[in-house]
């Protein structure tokens, strides 16, 4: 596979960077650009080669069921996007990439993603220029890798570089069919720095290592249904899966136990039985559990239980007891993947389950090798304090986990190469 410090000769050659730069946002405002920050020593690069970049991402998801029939301009589609879905046009970016960047970079808006107004942007671009492309969900082709939509951007470029991790297991135009022309006509395709990074880290807690174990995964999260071939997958690799969150109430339940109004995916039961009898031993679950009769906060009981959970009360986070359990096993390990956090960790009262987890992974520096797999988890340990304390934090969440069932397979990696 060829990396981005593998690409030479890049003096005024147009380089297609795809990044993934769906950070959360409320409308127009950017609330955490980690994503772009994780992304700028790629850029950075490939401009001080001299590189013209076209760079592209999605933010959002489209629904286009929602989107009325007949809408034509980029404009009336923003608008529909605006009005009906969480995807929203790029441009708020480009002040967060220019600052990234610093003062010198020129970062120039397209807000068209296809045909000619897009091909004269790309053919204005000036060396160490960065083109920030129109969102690319705003193609309905994009997610269904259309052939005709991968060949034009394709056709725009001298080379790619894929650097969006947290898009790396969807094959869509932009993450897979644009490598694969390139590929096709003999132009060069490599992977930047971020996705060295993710790939690196996360391959090692794929191919397991006899000095990595004991190997510790550490889940939780809603629904057991979501993680399934993730929880598959960690059973086979890993010396104990620690479950807590939502999801360990379908595995007490599973169990025969009552869970009162815990969250509980009852389709998920037969699932969950067979993965306790399998495991042998190898799943813990909380011994006990905070609980409240009411989800919101304000004037509500908080208590913990051993065992059965009261009619009326549901779990929301482990108790002290599990807290304890869970850091001794995680004190043990060589290893430990971590994905979903132990509560609500959103509210003060329901923290304490993850912040232990949080504080064992901690005493682990410079003993084990610590990954948490994006998503919740990387938002808790960086709003708790812990972020700096892991080995790795990645920036995917379905990628990252994807990575995991798939043995590191995922599209976007497999077609570089
Ligand atoms: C993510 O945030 O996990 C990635 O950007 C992928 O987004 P998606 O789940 O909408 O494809």
């Amino acid at each position: 596979m060829l990396t981005v410090d593998d690409l030479k000769n890049l003096q005024g050659k147009k380089v297609y960077v795809r990044v993934d730069f769906n950070v959360p946002h409320k409308g127009d405002v950017i609330s955490d650009d980690n994503r772009i920050r994780a992304a700028i020593p790629t850029l950075a690069h490939l401009l001080k080669q001299g590189a013209r970049l076209v760079v592209m991402s999605h933010l959002g998801k489209v629904e286009w069921k929602k989107l009325k029939k007949g809408e034509k301009t980029q404009e009336e589609i923003d608008a529909q996007m605006k009005k009906n879905c969480m995807c929203i046009c790029v441009e708020p970016l480009k002040k967060h990439i220019s600052e990234a960047m610093g003062r010198d970079v020129n970062v120039v808006f397209c807000k068209e993603n296809r045909g000619p107004v897009l091909k004269e942007a790309v053919d204005n671009l000036k060396d160490g220029e960065i083109l920030l492309v129109q969102n690319t969900r705003y193609q309905p082709g994009e997610e269904k890798n259309d052939p005709e939509l991968s060949k034009e951007w394709a056709s725009l470029v001298d080379a790619f570089v894929m650097d969006a991790f947290g898009s790396a297991h969807r094959a869509h135009a932009s993450t897979y069919g644009v490598p694969e022309c390139l590929k096709a006509e003999g132009k060069p395709v490599a992977e930047g720095y971020l996705m060295i990074k993710e790939v690196d880290n996360l391959s090692r807690c794929v191919e397991v290592k006899p000095e990595d174990r004991p190997y510790v995964a550490i889940l939780g999260g809603l629904k057991v249904s979501d993680k399934i071939k993730v929880i598959d997958s960690l059973l086979k690799k890993c010396d104990l899966v620690i479950i807590g969150g939502a999801m360990a109430y379908t595995f007490k339940k599973a169990l025969g136990e009552n869970i009162g109004d815990s969250f509980c995916e009852d389709a998920s039961l037969d699932y969950a039985k067979k993965c306790l009898e399998e495991a042998k031993g190898r799943i813990l679950l909380p011994i006990d559990s905070v609980i409240t009769n009411q989800f919101e906060e304000g004037d509500r009981e908080i208590r913990v239980v051993e065992g059965d959970i009261p009619e009326g009360f549901q779990g929301v986070d482990i108790g002290p007891k599990t807290r304890e359990a869970y850091a001794k096993a995680i004190a043990g390990a060589k290893m430990v993947f971590w994905n979903g956090p132990m509560g609500v960790f959103e509210q003060k009262d329901f923290q304490a389950g993850t912040i232990a987890v949080c504080e064992a992974i901690s005493k682990l520096e410079g003993k084990a090798f610590s990954v948490i797999g994006g998503g919740d988890s990387a938002s808790a340990a960086k709003q708790l304090g812990y972020k700096e304390k892991f080995s790795h934090v990645s920036t995917g969440g379905g990628a990252s986990l994807e990575m995991i069932e798939l043995d590191g397979k995922i599209p976007g990696v497999e077609i570089l190469r």
